[in-house]
């Protein structure tokens, strides 16, 4: 069929914010930062600029990537936490940005929302009938705007940005898929763990609901941690094994940039310590954006050769998890 990526792109706002700026900020520390999360800075953006905004930014860097125009899109998917507004898409308000006219729809996944992007974007692709053949997924996040600034145990963590990759289906029987294997899961059980308690139908926004400060991320930590090494580890080994690809044969894996203890832990698990890319420092939890920033990067540093195995994964707020085997 034919299905590979054409272009990469990301964008993070500016301004940044480091842990020296948030000891002034809470009562907290850079060494407990780095200890605990391994993070040293995040990127915020500014208070005009709304998530389309960063995604938009993505978004061109992504077709710049590529040589190729926005009206060449035919889709348009944008996974967000972070959205403009509840009403409409962020992904029609980033199409408009870019002057594309294809249509364009939002996910929900949270930090899995990449790889929920690729699986519905591969299947819209691989139905001829529906003329898909050029498809921008974006993973994009103002979560700043989510963060309440006088909690220490959330607000150290996440960072502003975003990432696209464009999707084309070339119609050669002869190019390999991007997309090798995948699994995706989801478990609303734990949607407590991880969540903005206010804002939606279950609890609309009001007076009390602000005064309660209930607009905010609210999180179990330990709990997410567990719960995020073990769907990790265990959606690689089934994907690598689906796919009849080893470990040795990966190029690199990049899991999602949460905390970097949760990156030892799983590396460990699945023996690829040597394997895994990291830019956590940098750039905190940036949520749906992370793995595209990573995999942007891997590129532009040119640490990416053709038909190289990279081993996608991601855990987040629904719960939701995955794995994604690419074949660049
Ligand atoms: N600075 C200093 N001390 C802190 C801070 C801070 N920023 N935050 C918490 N502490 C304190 C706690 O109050 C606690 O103190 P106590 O022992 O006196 O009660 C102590 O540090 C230890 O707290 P823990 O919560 O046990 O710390 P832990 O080692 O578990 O690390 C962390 C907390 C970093 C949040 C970790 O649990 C984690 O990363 N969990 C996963 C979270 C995650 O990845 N979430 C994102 C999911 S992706 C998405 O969907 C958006």
């Amino acid at each position: 069929m034919g299905i590979r990526i054409r272009g990469v792109g990301s964008y993070v706002p500016e301004r940044v914010l480091t842990n020296a700026d948030l000891e002034k900020m809470v009562d907290t520390s850079d060494e407990w930062i780095v200890t605990r999360t391994g993070i040293r800075q995040r990127h915020i953006a500014a208070p005009e600029q709304a998530c389309s905004d960063i995604a938009a930014g993505a978004a061109k860097a992504a077709l710049a990537n590529c040589g190729m125009d926005a009206t060449e899109l035919d889709l348009i998917i944008v996974s967000t936490i972070s959205p403009d507004m509840a009403i409409p898409s962020t992904a029609a308000l980033v199409q408009h940005k870019i002057g594309a006219k294809c249509p364009a729809f939002d996910v929900e996944a949270a930090c899995t929302g990449l790889l929920y992007n690729m699986n519905i974007a591969y299947g819209m692709m691989s139905a001829p009938k529906l003329g898909f053949r050029r498809v921008m997924i974006i993973g994009a996040e103002k979560i700043t705007s989510l963060i309440d600034w006088t909690d220490r145990g959330t607000c150290v963590l996440f960072g502003d940005g975003a990432s696209a990759v464009i999707l084309e289906n070339d119609g050669d029987p002869d190019t390999p898929d991007f997309l090798v294997g995948s699994l995706l899961g989801a478990d609303g059980q734990y949607g407590s763990l991880l969540c903005v308690p206010a804002g939606g139908s279950a609890m609309p926004a009001s007076a009390e609901t602000v005064a309660k400060r209930l607009h905010y991320v609210s999180m179990q930590g330990g709990k997410t941690f567990q719960l995020a090494v073990i769907s990790m580890t265990r959606s690689c080994q089934l994907v690598l094994r689906e796919a009849g690809v080893t470990m040795d044969q990966v190029r690199w894996a990049i899991p999602h940039q949460a905390n970097d203890r949760i990156i030892d832990a799983v590396a460990t698990r699945l023996k690829a310590e040597d394997k895994v890319f990291r830019n956590i420092e940098n750039y905190g939890n940036t949520s749906s954006a992370s793995i595209g920033i990573a995999l942007d990067e891997l590129n532009r540093k040119g640490l990416l050769a053709r038909g190289d195995y990279i081993l996608t994964t991601a855990f987040g707020a629904g719960l939701t998890w995955g794995a994604v085997l690419i074949r660049w």
